[in-house]
């Protein structure tokens, strides 16, 4: 089985440099440790889905919830699953332009609201 946690957060100091950053470290980290994953960026989001063993899905989930360039970072879903959404993506980047969550959305926490199948439907679309 593969664990997979998805969690969201907002963004602290959100511009192209540190996401850059952020995804450059994820892909030289990543696949070191049997990790992937996407995340969905917006300036008022983060939602990140990480796929991987269980050991090292939470010890990289504990440095990501101490790093200074996102707040508020919340665990939606932690849970084993049979296959991986995104077995040839150390990290996927999707920009959200599809997104079905407008900022109004977000900021009303229509994300923390959803359900776990809601959540993995965003992803599997980002996938496809
Ligand atoms: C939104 C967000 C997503 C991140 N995703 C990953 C990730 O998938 N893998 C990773 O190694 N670090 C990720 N990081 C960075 C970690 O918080 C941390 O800085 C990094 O793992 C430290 O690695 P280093 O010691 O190689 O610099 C993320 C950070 C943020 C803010």
């Amino acid at each position: 089985m593969i664990t997979q946690l998805i969690y969201m957060s907002q963004p602290f100091g959100y511009d192209s440099a540190t996401l850059s950053g952020i995804l450059a470290t994820a892909r030289r980290n990543n696949p070191q440790h049997g990790l992937t994953g996407a995340l969905i960026c917006r300036q008022d989001i983060y939602l990140q889905m990480l796929e991987g063993p269980a050991q090292a899905i939470d010890s990289l989930f504990e440095r990501i919830a101490a790093d200074p360039r996102h707040l508020e970072v919340k665990l939606l879903s932690r849970s084993e699953v049979a296959s991986r959404m995104f077995p040839d993506w150390a990290m996927l980047h999707d920009p959200s332009h599809t997104w079905h969550w407008s900022p109004d959305d977000v900021s009303q926490g229509a994300i923390a609201k959803a359900s776990v199948e809601e959540l993995q439907s965003v992803f599997r679309r980002v996938a496809a």
